[in-house]
């Protein structure tokens, strides 16, 4: 995976840092799974630093319930452990215990324009005609994801397709920042975003993407369901009629027949092209159950795994703190260099 971290890289002055995060609210499915841990994985590198978050502060943008949101913040970071991140090798923290993260968000509030923010589509879409009665830290967040990335002045983000014009505005936010300030103090983080599972589609409704709240349990994949779930879900998900074509081409219109085979290439490590090839011509009732073996096959030792790490929460809290400490002394003396550029005062 360096590869793509190695062509992307997007300012020589800044050494090669990956940063991503994921919310804490709700469960994980396997759009988060593929679309980010999973990937997150494959760019661990002794060559660089990789630095993975739970991002709490961003799941109190809508209301979660206290005790909810610690046990959620303790299960995204035994996900991300289950499926493979080393907190001695990456470093693994939750956002809320580097203040950092809040208090360069706000100074990115001040350089962000409402302008940039009336045009994000993640917003419209969460806000929908309820927008006069959401939190004013829904509309602040991309905001905040910028701080997020800028703290460690990360040059690679790997992220979903879903949250590209977050990254995109964080570049806006780092441009406006070191023209204002006439510096060149904060990188122009690239996206990652590659591979058939940017967006991975819910299994009853192919023109919708996976997400943690949609109203049917049967529409995603959970990565704590068992395998009896998954492989009944993979079953039930809904087709078309209509076989596997011979080429990619022919899932045009087919966006439930093409998620499946993303989904397919993305837990095999294959392209979606290579996974046509094999099935060409085969009809649901041999691909279904392909999938639904093969899903198992790899989600079923991850969410034991996370079974396991979440019987002992003591030692997730130790490693996230352990994890905060280390975030908080990359954190600090950036956070200490922008407030000397903006020009405030610090004993
Ligand atoms: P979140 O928590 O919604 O999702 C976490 C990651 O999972 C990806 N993802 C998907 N990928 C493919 N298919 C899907 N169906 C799917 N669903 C979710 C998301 O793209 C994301 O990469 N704002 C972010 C969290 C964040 C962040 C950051 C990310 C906060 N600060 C800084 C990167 C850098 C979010 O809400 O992700």
């Amino acid at each position: 995976m360096t590869d793509a971290v190695q062509t992307q890289s997007s300012d020589a002055k800044f050494a090669k840092r990956v940063f991503s995060g994921i919310k804490p609210s709700g469960g994980l499915t396997l759009g988060n799974y593929l679309g980010a841990i999973k990937r997150f994985v494959d760019m661990q590198s002794p060559d660089f630093t990789s630095i993975y978050c739970v991002v709490d502060l961003h799941a109190i943008t809508v209301w979660q319930d206290p005790a909810e949101l610690k046990t959620a913040t303790r299960e995204v970071a035994a996900g991300y452990m289950a499926a493979g991140i080393d907190p001695s090798q990456s470093i693994l923290f939750n956002q809320s215990q580097v203040s950092q993260h809040a208090e360069l968000g706000w100074i990115f509030n001040c350089v962000a324009r409402v302008g940039w923010m009336n045009r994000m589509t993640q917003f419209k879409d969460k806000a929908g005609a309820n927008a006069e009665k959401v939190s004013l830290g829904l509309y602040a967040y991309p905001s905040l994801m910028a701080a997020d990335i800028l703290l460690y002045h990360a040059t690679h983000v790997p992220v979903g397709d879903d949250q590209k014009q977050h990254v995109e505005l964080t570049r806006d936010i780092a441009s406006k920042f070191n023209h204002d300030f006439k510096t060149d103090f904060f990188p122009l983080a690239e996206p990652v975003i590659e591979g058939p599972a940017m967006r991975i589609m819910n299994l009853r409704d192919g023109t919708r993407k996976m997400s943690k709240s949609g109203e049917s349990d049967m529409e995603r994949i959970n990565m704590t369901d068992d395998a009896d779930k998954i492989a009944k879900k993979f079953k039930k998900a809904k087709t078309d009629p209509e076989p596997l074509p011979e080429t990619l081409g022919g899932l045009k219109d087919r966006p439930e027949a093409r998620n499946l085979v993303d989904i397919y290439a993305a837990l095999s490590d294959q392209t979606s092209e290579a996974v046509i090839a094999e099935y060409a011509g085969a009809g649901w009732g041999k691909f279904k159950p392909a999938l639904a073996e093969l899903a198992v096959e790899k989600l079923a030792p991850i969410s034991t795994e996370m079974a396991r790490l979440m019987d002992d929460p003591a030692e997730i809290d130790r490693i996230l703190a352990k994890g905060s400490d280390r975030a908080r002394e990359i954190a600090a003396p950036i956070l200490d260099q922008t407030y000397e550029i903006v020009g405030l005062l610090k004993a």
